[in-house]
């Protein structure tokens, strides 16, 4: 009860908030977010001309790849700019993702938190920020938009229809030296990731607006999910982005449709080749105890951007949920990587009843169309 009136009351806040912001909601994005936001949806950072930011992390679908969301059973990893190539992971969203941290270990935690991509290997330490540090892997990347060098994507950029706004953003001389250049299309990219266009906060949960069945799954999912999907305020006092950002391993079994592409070891792969490499940027000796480790997703519009894992392996919530619950009582296959198996998951003792009030719950986690009312943020 107490539960309730606190979310009518904070429905009540929220619309409120709504009537004042009314204005500020009408402003324009700035114009470094208008620019990244140009740069997100333009193909001619991929070597045809054929692939933007935007065909794997689409706008109309919560920022994935729409091609998996609409054949989750078969299709789980993105198809490069050549036509052909893929890779070994789903594309996560790129929404709320750039909330995360430099990725450092954390002692309170005992664990890593923070870094982009699900193994955390944009660390964040190059440029100060890992989500502009991710956006500079995907235009040089062979299985992804494919081009040939820094160089070629800031050659698209001095010919970009919106290369005066580059200019107004970085300087009159900002494109004279490529890698500063290449530095700030990132940064540009990343400001329009954290633009309340991407980043709305206007879910159902967002206006307090739950059910008696939502409300309950609320409750469960704070007892039995919210260790890691934190249910709490994120950094800087944002609403809940339900990840903490730290990495785990839940014990995924492997997925058929990935044979070819060998073990992933997520977090403790990345770290093993960062301690061997002739400059470590985290340099950790004990990389055996981060294998299987990904990071833990944000639940922000879950419903919609199926299919679930780092490796795509359950096309269904619920599915995801309920393996969340029951990894542990030998009805699933074998996990993808044995070491370092978290137990907070895998035997929750959840009835089917509460499973699906915990997927109602999930449901209202989905931003509405429109302009949202986003939050200051960095
Ligand atoms: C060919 C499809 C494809 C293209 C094009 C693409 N991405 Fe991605 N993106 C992915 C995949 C797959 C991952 C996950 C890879 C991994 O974790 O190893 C990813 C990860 C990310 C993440 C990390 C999210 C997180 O929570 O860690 C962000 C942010 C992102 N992409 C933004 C971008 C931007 C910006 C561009 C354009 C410069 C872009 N992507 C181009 C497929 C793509
Ligand atoms: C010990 C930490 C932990 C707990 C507790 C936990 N999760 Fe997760 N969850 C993860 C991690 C890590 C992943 C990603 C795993 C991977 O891809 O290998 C994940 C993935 C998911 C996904 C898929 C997200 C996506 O974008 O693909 C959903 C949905 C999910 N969890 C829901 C839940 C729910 C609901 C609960 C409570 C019943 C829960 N989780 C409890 C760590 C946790």
């Amino acid at each position: 009860m107490i539960i309730k009136r606190t979310l009518v009351l904070l429905s009540f806040c929220v619309s409120t908030l709504f009537l004042i912001n009314t204005a500020a909601l009408a402003a324009p994005l700035t114009k470094m977010e208008r620019l990244g936001k140009r740069m997100f949806m333009d193909p001619n950072y991929s070597r045809n001309a054929t692939q933007s930011c935007n065909t794997c992390h689409d706008k109309r679908l919560a920022y994935v790849d729409p091609a998996n969301v609409a054949d989750p059973d078969n299709s789980v990893v993105s198809i490069g700019d050549d036509g052909v190539s893929t890779g070994d992971r789903n594309s996560p969203t790129a929404a709320y993702a750039g909330y995360s941290p430099k990725l450092h270990f954390d002692t309170q935690k005992g664990g890593y938190v923070g870094g982009m991509f699900w193994d955390g290997r944009a660390t964040g330490w190059i440029l100060g920020d890992p989500l502009a540090e991710q956006a500079q892997g995907p235009p040089l990347n062979p299985v992804e938009m494919n081009m040939p060098s820094k160089e070629a994507v800031v050659e698209v950029i001095r010919h970009a229809p919106y290369v005066g706004l580059f200019l107004q953003v970085f300087g009159p001389d900002s494109l004279n030296d490529v890698d500063e250049a290449y530095d700030d299309f990132a940064r540009a990219i990343a400001a329009f990731e954290r633009s309340r266009w991407v980043q709305k906060f206007s879910s159902r949960f967002d206006a307090g607006d739950l059910n008696g069945q939502e409300l309950r799954g609320f409750e469960l999912f704070k007892a039995n999910c919210s260790k890691c999907h934190s249910a709490d305020p994120g950094p800087g006092g944002s609403p809940a982005l339900f990840t903490d950002y730290s990495y785990h391993n839940i014990g995924l079994p492997p997925n058929p449709l990935l044979a070819d592409k060998g073990k992933d070891l997520g977090l403790g792969g990345f770290l093993e080749k960062d301690y061997e490499s002739s400059s470590p940027i985290i340099g950790d000796a004990n990389y055996q105890a981060q294998y299987g480790k990904f990071k833990v997703p944000t639940l922000r519009n879950i419903a919609l951007t199926a299919p679930y894992g780092h490796n795509g392996y359950f096309s269904s919530l619920r599915e995801m949920v309920s393996f969340h619950n029951s990894r542990d009582n030998g009805s699933w296959p074998a996990p993808e990587v044995e070491e370092n198996l978290d137990h907070d998951v895998g035997n929750m003792g959840l009835s089917e009843q509460e499973i699906d009030d915990i997927v109602a719950f999930l449901h209202t986690l989905t931003d509405s169309r429109g302009h949202g009312r986003g939050h200051g943020g960095r």
